[in-house]
């Protein structure tokens, strides 16, 4: 068995079909917008990448100059670059060990820091936070919420609201490993109507075709790396295909514009939400598996009890040796280096170009050291997950 957290591993083969027939296929634009529109309630606006959105969403709200923006201290530094694109500075909130922050947390930072006037919420891989606590203290004090649902599109709130539909926007991620998934793409929805004329302002670029074929590739090109992987061609190939910038990445920090999505993103991002369920069911049976055959030392508490309200996109394990682990489990043919996240604002290589300061998040610093996800997307069956759990286990032992 070959399993990746990553490269592709939410396709399957009626995935690469979709992609081929995809090209020539009627645009779906109208119809993946009056479903969203539908879904959380506002109007729809896609683009390029989800970053993008999460920058218009600020840009729009015409902030003064310094004001801050929270934001999980646990994140990517796509979130922490749309922010100060947007012209505004970052406040980590530090999290709990269900990986987000608590309403006590915005709380005490709005004490310290008045200058806080927008909140974004992620639900991290799909654990859904507090949200109609985190709600009124932003009603309280003026705070603009926004959801961004790249992880957790089909989680649902401890009050039973689909998470996208309590803020004032809602931002999608349509990106490669996302819970949709179309290689690139995002949306935002602007569900307060106060801000649905400052839209117009904003201007949008094409991107360039070679993106275009770049990620219609992608889907392909990680198909057979991975089924070749066993081989060492599969890794032979992902190494060349990355020098050649043949490979689209997750983190390319050559997009900076605000872009148009074309038509093939948005046919293959309706396509897998009209199948999102389905998927959706699959994750909580295979996280599931994993919670209850895991040595409880390397699970937390806190986030066992909220898996049946999240989407599930990852399952979070702790260790303190982590780097061993990821090494035992890849001559099991499982390979899980790719973390979400490795630092309080990451990937932890890139730390430095981030806004983030050492100290300012003690407990994220200490859950990301230890953090691990465990698989659960359609790549991997529930036989798999159970011996997965079971290598764990046995890993444990032997330290
Ligand atoms: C929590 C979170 N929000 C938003 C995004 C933005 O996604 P995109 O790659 O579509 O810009 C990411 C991307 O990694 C993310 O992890």
């Amino acid at each position: 068995m070959r399993i990746f957290n990553s490269l592709g591993s939410n396709y399957n083969s009626y995935y690469l079909l979709r992609g081929f027939f995809n090209v020539f296929n009627e645009n779906k634009n109208n119809k993946l917008k009056s479903l969203l529109e539908k879904k959380y309630n506002g109007k729809v606006i896609f683009y390029y990448k989800g970053r993008e959105a999460i920058e218009v969403a600020l840009r729009i709200l015409s902030l003064p100059k310094n004001s801050y923006v929270a934001i999980n201290g646990l994140t990517c530094l796509v979130v922490d670059k749309a922010v100060t694109n947007a012209g505004y500075k970052c406040q980590y909130l530090d999290i709990g060990e269900d990986l987000n922050f608590s309403p006590n947390s915005l709380h005490k930072a709005l004490i310290i820091n008045s200058n806080i006037k927008a909140v974004i919420v992620q639900n991290t891989l799909g654990i859904p936070v507090d949200i109609q606590k985190i709600k009124k203290i932003c009603d309280d004090n003026q705070l603009v919420l926004i959801e961004d649902l790249a992880h957790c599109a089909g989680t649902v709130y401890g009050d039973g609201g689909l998470a996208g539909t309590i803020g004032d926007f809602t931002v999608l991620s349509f990106s490669q490993d996302k819970i949709i998934d179309s290689v690139s793409g995002g949306a935002l929805i602007i569900r307060n109507k106060k801000y649905l004329d400052k839209i117009a302002k904003t201007k949008k670029k094409n991107i360039p075709i070679t993106w275009i074929i770049r990620d219609i590739l992608y889907p392909k090109f990680t198909f057979i790396i991975r089924n070749l992987y066993y081989l060492n061609i599969g890794k032979v190939i992902h190494r060349l295909l990355r020098i050649s910038n043949l490979l689209s990445i997750p983190i390319d920090l050559n997009v900076n514009n605000l872009h148009n999505l074309p038509k093939w993103y948005i046919n293959m991002a309706y396509d897998y939400i009209i199948n999102l369920d389905f998927d959706l069911i699959h994750r909580k049976k295979i996280s599931k598996i994993y919670s209850d055959n895991l040595n409880n030392n390397i699970i937390a508490k806190d986030i066992i009890t909220k898996l049946n309200k999240s989407t599930n996109i990852r399952f979070p394990i702790f260790a303190k040796n982590r780097n061993k682990l990821v090494k035992y489990l890849e001559h099991g043919g499982i390979y899980i280096s790719d973390i979400w996240y490795d630092s309080p604002v990451a990937p932890l290589k890139f730390q430095s170009i981030s806004n983030y300061k050492k100290g300012t998040c003690s407990n994220a610093e200490k859950l990301s050291e230890l953090i691990l996800n465990l698989p659960t997307h359609k790549n991997i069956n529930e036989n798999e997950a159970l011996n997965i759990s079971k290598l764990i286990n046995k890993w444990i032992t032997t330290q």
